[in-house]
C-alpha cells in the first residue's frame, strides 16, 4: 500500500466557533464528513486556549453512517452508537467497537485552525495516509 502525507488543511478560525454547535466539513477530501466542535470542556487532543476544540471523522465505524452531534456527544442516528468527544473519540454505547477517528489539529497565532492528519481508519477506506 502506498503512503501519502495528509494534507494541511485551513478549516475555520476560532472566532467563527460557538460551544456546542459543531462546523461541518470535509477532510481529507470531499467524501470525508467531519465535524469541528468546540466542547466546553477540556479534550483529549483539544485545542485553544480551554483545550477544548476537537475535529472528528462524522463516519460511525459500526457502518458508516453520519454522526450528528447532541448533549456534547456524537450519535449515530442508524443504530445508537455514542461516541464521547472528549476522550478521542471513545465509544462507550451501541455497536461500534472502534473509536471515531480524530482529526489532529493546530491553532495558529492569527486564530486560524487547520487539520493536519487523523488518527484511526476513518469507514469504508481500506487505507489511511500516515
Ligand atoms: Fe452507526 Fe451502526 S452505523 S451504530
Amino acid at each position: 500500500l502506498s503512503e501519502q502525507p495528509y494534507p494541511v488543511m485551513k478549516i475555520a478560525r476560532v472566532s467563527e466557533l460557538e460551544t456546542g454547535k459543531p462546523l461541518s466539513f470535509s477532510y481529507p477530501d470531499e467524501a470525508a464528513l467531519s465535524y469541528l466542535v468546540k466542547l466546553g470542556r477540556p479534550a483529549l487532543g483539544g485545542v485553544g486556549r480551554d483545550k477544548d476544540i476537537v475535529a472528528f471523522s462524522r463516519l460511525c465505524t459500526h457502518m458508516g453512517c453520519p454522526v450528528g452531534f447532541r448533549d456534547g456527544r456524537f450519535v449515530c442516528p442508524c443504530h445508537f452508537s455514542q461516541f464521547d468527544p472528549a476522550v478521542n473519540g471513545q465509544c462507550y454505547q451501541g455497536l461500534a467497537t472502534e473509536y471515531l477517528p480524530q482529526i489532529r489539529l493546530r491553532l495558529d497565532e492569527a486564530g486560524d485552525i487547520f487539520a493536519e492528519g487523523i488518527d484511526g481508519l476513518i469507514w469504508g477506506r481500506v487505507e489511511n495516509p500516515r
